[in-house]
């Protein structure tokens, strides 16, 4: 699993019990070091910006990842939709990359989050398949109601003497 934009690791800490290995980056060197500082067995915490070269070069990001979250973070992204084509890239087939965000209207160009329409042209432009983008519950934030609008899109499967 490769967990893009990981913080300290909140959401790696739950999910390293239940997959195999984790990936787990994020530009901050100062997120990463208290990543790093949980000493999870199975998670590598890598501090560098996820692009096409580094998924070819550095090894510990190499091979095909089963699932990528995003987990509040492809909001603050430069390049949103360039970000979920080079994260999506890094799927092997049947991979599934999840992410979530805060809910922004069509309309709306000012507040922080991602619109539907936003988060369901990035996946589909990334090649994902089986989209689903829809709120789950919402919450209340300094008076506001908020809801963290997910986005789940997968990558095709490797056809019956398709080579992986
Ligand atoms: C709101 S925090 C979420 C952290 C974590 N995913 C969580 O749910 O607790 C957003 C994180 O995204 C990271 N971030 C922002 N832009 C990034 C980028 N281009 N590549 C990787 N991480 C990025 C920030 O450093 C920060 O740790």
């Amino acid at each position: 699993m490769l967990d893009f934009g990981c913080g300290t690791g909140l959401l790696t800490r739950h999910l390293s019990s239940v997959v195999r290995a984790v990936v787990s980056v994020d530009t901050s060197l100062a997120m990463i070091e208290g990543l790093a500082g949980k000493n999870l067995a199975n998670v590598v915490p890598v501090c560098a910006a996820v692009t096409t070269q580094l998924l070819r070069s550095d090894q510990r990001l190499a091979g095909a990842f089963d699932l990528v979250v995003c987990s509040s973070v492809c909001a603050f992204v430069e390049d949103y939709p360039g970000t979920i084509a080079t994260l999506a890239s890094a799927l092997g087939p049947g991979g599934l990359l999840v992410q979530w965000d805060w809910e922004r209207a069509e309309d709306d160009e000012e507040s922080l989050g991602l619109s539907r329409s936003a988060i369901r042209e990035a996946l589909s432009g990334a090649g994902l398949e089986q989209l689903s983008v829809q709120t789950g519950f919402s919450i209340e934030v300094e008076g506001n109601e908020m809801a963290p609008l997910m986005g789940v899109g997968r990558k095709a499967a490797a056809r019956s003497g398709q080579s992986l």
